[in-house]
């Protein structure tokens, strides 16, 4: 069978800085609180003029496709992952493109919240798996900037902006994305959710002013179904590939709070040291964490290591990949 591989990574962040010390200022919370609670430090903040989270998704891909010597027009489909799309309608993918210079392609968005950039990863290597498309780009990009309430100290330390693209081709060799499983739970909704703007609730003067637009969550309940959902989805994953603990050299968990990254690894039995970890500096992005994972680590990855990515989100929604990582990644000096 055709198999999918990743044959560059690229990840785009605003310059500025949100540190646990400005939010001192905004909410009643301290940087200690936050740091062990969530092990966050900063979070990097989209303030440029104009700008939306379709432009960091196209700093990412333009990136992207320099460092890969690959041309526009060799570009057959862009999927992006967002919860923060520039509108609620055309999806980003498009605009992306369009910023992007790439003419010859047809591009979708999906939403699975924090799973989005996992779940946009099988789809767009299903693409290449059955011959339909030669290069497609994965991009994940959130501006949750843009729906978090900064005066509600649950949530705002949470979250950041930022933007990650891959690119996918046919494999040559025994490398790719392996196999992948995910599961879903709407009765999660309840837990994590924005309350207004969409059709059940369209914004008025009054959704506005009971501050509805933003990202609502229960962060315990929340908590609870990440570990178990990721932990699940890792097990039946290795199990499917035929791997031990000591055959992962990198699991890739979605950042959300260091204290599931941890549960999640422990439970893999895979060493922190192989993790990969960047909620300290990030914060969580929702669809950029781990294309900004992959990116912040390349240099570090070899040809046929086994990567075990993972991320749980609203929806519920959640799943993990396995994939043979097919490039050493000191050859690019990104
Ligand atoms: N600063 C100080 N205190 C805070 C605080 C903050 N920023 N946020 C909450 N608190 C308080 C709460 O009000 C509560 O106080 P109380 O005991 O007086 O009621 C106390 O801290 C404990 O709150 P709790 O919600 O139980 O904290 P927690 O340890 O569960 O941590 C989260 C909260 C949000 C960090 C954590 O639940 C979490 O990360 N959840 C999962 C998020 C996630 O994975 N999302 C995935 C989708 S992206």
């Amino acid at each position: 069978m055709k198999r999918a591989a990743i044959k560059g990574v690229m990840g785009y962040l605003p310059e500025d800085k949100l540190t646990n010390t400005d939010l001192e200022k905004l909410v009643d919370t301290t940087d200690e609180w936050i740091k062990t609670r969530t092990g966050i430090s900063e979070r990097r903040i989209l303030k440029k003029e104009g700008w939306a989270s379709s432009d960091m998704g196209a700093e990412a891909v333009k990136g992207l496709l320099k460092k890969t010597n690959t041309s526009p027009d060799e570009i057959d489909l862009l999927i992006c992952a967002t919860v923060t799309a520039d509108m609620v309608f055309p999806d980003n993918a498009n605009t992306i493109c369009n910023k992007s210079g790439i003419n010859n392609a047809f591009g979708f968005d999906i939403n699975a919240a924090c799973s989005g950039f996992l779940y946009s990863l099988t789809t767009g290597a299903k693409f290449i798996e059955s011959g339909m498309c030669n290069k497609v780009i994965v991009v994940g990009t959130d501006m949750m900037s843009s729906i978090i309430d900064y005066t509600d100290r649950t949530t705002c330390v949470l979250f950041g902006d930022g933007a990650g693209a891959i690119l996918l081709e046919a494999s040559t060799d025994d490398t790719g994305i392996i196999n992948s499983q995910f599961g879903g739970d709407g009765a999660g909704s309840a837990f994590l959710h924005m309350k207004a703007g969409g059709s059940k609730k369209p914004a008025t003067v009054e959704t506005v002013m009971n501050r509805e637009h933003f990202v609502y969550q229960e962060g315990r309940s929340v908590f609870k179904y990440a570990v178990k959902g990721m932990a699940n989805s890792i097990n039946t994953v290795m199990k499917r590939s035929g791997l031990n603990a000591e055959d992962i050299n990198w699991v890739v968990p979605h950042q959300a709070n260091l204290r599931i990254i941890n549960s999640v690894a422990s439970s893999a039995g895979v060493p922190l040291e192989q993790v990969m970890i960047n909620i300290h500096k990030y914060g969580n992005t929702t669809s950029g964490t781990l294309p900004l994972c992959l990116w912040d680590y390349e240099s570090q990855l070899k040809k046929g290591d086994n990567l075990i990515l993972t991320a749980f989100g609203g929806g519920f929604t959640w799943g993990a990949t396995h994939i043979k990582w097919s490039y050493d990644g000191s050859d690019f000096s990104s």
